[in-house]
């Protein structure tokens, strides 16, 4: 499951040239994982065709859309509060229209429409392309909802626009949906089955980014190790394939290393990995190709064995140790980061010291921590009772957030005094005089900015540092790339 940071949100505005004859302003804004924000390009693009052009001014918006997030009940707060915000617009501005995608969408369906009087159209994530009908229909008056998951649904043949993008590293959609039924997590709910995108749809997506002048490409999925193209449908579906689907059929370790091969004057990055899908062959890959980035997003939510069965996690402590083994062995230099949750249902004080011990063995670069939040349907939420009280919660969740920054500035004091590899994406945000970027390990660099540009992959000397950001200066441009 990808990391996901709910009080992410951007309003966007479409860097796109205009057509003359769009005259309708779609204002859309997104919260939640990566994947969202993708799904939202989408949207831009199928709606582009339509008429629409994006603006950052939600009171000269047509059309507001807000792609939503569920996985914490505070995401759907953050979102429930700006649907106030777009209720005070609309009442200087009755015509706007306002819409609901993604997670939400799908998990309230038509009752949102119920609670939120504001709300005139929800749509689902698998939904996106009959956009143009459901307008047409709110056009009209009427109030629009469709949240039919989809089988095949991949989007792949949409050429995503990319809003607020730095022209430099961009998201690729590959995988759909989620088949591990955490049963903490609602995303099997919201997205549906797992399914993967067609490779050669994904390389002219890349293809097309590198033309672009794009530098570097993330391959997203909820779970990306369990890409599998047999020539469509979902991955449940694939022991029914043919002999010759099962022969020809493309895994991840094989994606990645096309991808690889096919661009390799980029750096590619992935999220989420699941420990129980990762493959040897994936770290494999990772090893053999310089411009596959050593960083790997492994959440592991708990370092309790009984807790992990509890969460219908498929694996245990030390099959998860075994899997940190390998990449330590594999990619001496690659970093690891998690997603933890803390105060899961019956999660005892031993259990809780159980992650802390897991975490002191691993010694994360990163992590994004959370409170156990109850969500409605989720197996948790019906078989246990979120017995865990609040402060014990917040107490256990400061200790782990505590650990992780120490573990952090153990990572970043690793590399003081080496060169490493930054590829440039902005200004910094302290400093107009230097530039921030980010390393193979994902670790955020800034430095003085002399005659380098954005895009640019150049080498850097550490030479100081916090638990979260390298400091240093140019040595030169990077041979690698
Ligand atoms: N409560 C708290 N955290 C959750 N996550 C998923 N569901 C919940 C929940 N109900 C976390 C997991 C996941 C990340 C994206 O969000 O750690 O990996
Ligand atoms: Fe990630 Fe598990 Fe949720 Fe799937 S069910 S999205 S693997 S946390």
């Amino acid at each position: 499951m990808e990391n996901v940071i709910d009080e992410n949100k951007q309003g966007t505005s479409l860097k796109l040239a205009s057509k003359p004859d769009n005259t309708k302003k779609l204002y859309i804004e997104s919260y939640g994982c990566q994947m969202n924000f993708s799904d939202s390009e989408i949207v831009a693009s199928i709606l582009h065709k339509e008429g629409f052009n994006t603006t950052s001014q939600l009171e000269d918006a047509d059309l507001v859309l807000v792609n939503t997030c569920s996985i914490r009940d505070k995401a759907e707060q953050t979102v429930r509060k700006r649907l106030e915000k777009y209720n005070a617009v609309k009442r200087q501005n009755p015509k706007m229209k306002v819409g609901v995608l993604g997670c939400m969408a799908e998990r309230l369906k038509s009752k949102f429409l119920e609670e939120e009087k504001i709300v005139d159209l929800v749509v689902g994530p698998d939904a996106y392309k009959d956009l143009p009908n459901l307008i047409a229909e709110v056009e009209e008056g009427r109030n629009a909802v469709n949240v039919i998951l989809s089988k095949d649904e991949t989007y792949g043949d949409i050429a995503p626009v990319r809003l607020n993008s730095n022209g430099v590293s961009a998201f690729v959609s590959i995988t759909r949906g989620c088949d591990n039924m955490c049963t903490f997590c609602v995303v099997p709910f919201t997205r549906g089955r797992e399914r993967s995108r067609e490779p050669q749809s994904i390389l002219e997506e890349i293809k097309d980014l590198a033309n672009r002048g794009f530098k570097e490409v993330t391959l997203l999925g909820q779970n990306v190790d369990s890409f599998l193209w047999y020539g469509g449908g979902m991955k449940k579906d694939f022991a029914k394939a043919s002999d010759l689907q099962k022969a020809t059929a493309v895994d991840f370790a094989a994606l990645l290393e096309l991808c690889a091969k096919a661009q390799p004057k980029m750096r590619f990055r992935f999220s989420t990995s699941n420990p129980q899908d990762m493959s040897l062959d994936v770290i494999k890959t990772m090893a053999k190709y310089n411009n596959i980035c050593n960083y790997i997003h492994l959440p592991v939510q708990s370092g309790s064995d009984r807790i992990l069965k509890e969460m219908n996690r498929q694996h245990t402590r030390a099959e998860y140790f075994e899997l940190i083994d390998n990449v330590n062995k594999l990619l001496p230099d690659c970093s690891i980061s998690h997603d933890i949750i803390c105060g899961f249902p019956t999660e005892t004080e031993e259990d809780h010291k159980d992650t802390l011990s897991l975490m002191e063995y691993v010694k994360y670069s990163f992590g994004y921590m959370f409170a156990y939040s109850e969500r409605p349907g989720t197996l948790a939420a019906r078989k246990l009772d979120d017995d865990i009280p609040e402060k014990v919660k917040k107490r256990r969740l400061s200790e782990v957030v505590e650990l992780q920054q120490k573990h952090s500035l153990i990572r970043s004091k690793a590399f003081l005094n080496q060169e490493t590899e930054v590829l440039i994406e902005k200004t910094s945000k302290k400093s107009d005089s230097e530039w921030s970027g980010r390393n193979p390990q994902n670790t955020t660099v800034v430095f003085p900015k002399e005659n380098y540009k954005i895009g640019d992959f150049v080498m850097v000397k550490v030479e100081d540092c916090t638990s979260a950001t390298l400091k240093g200066k140019a040595i030169g441009y990077s041979k690698n790339m």
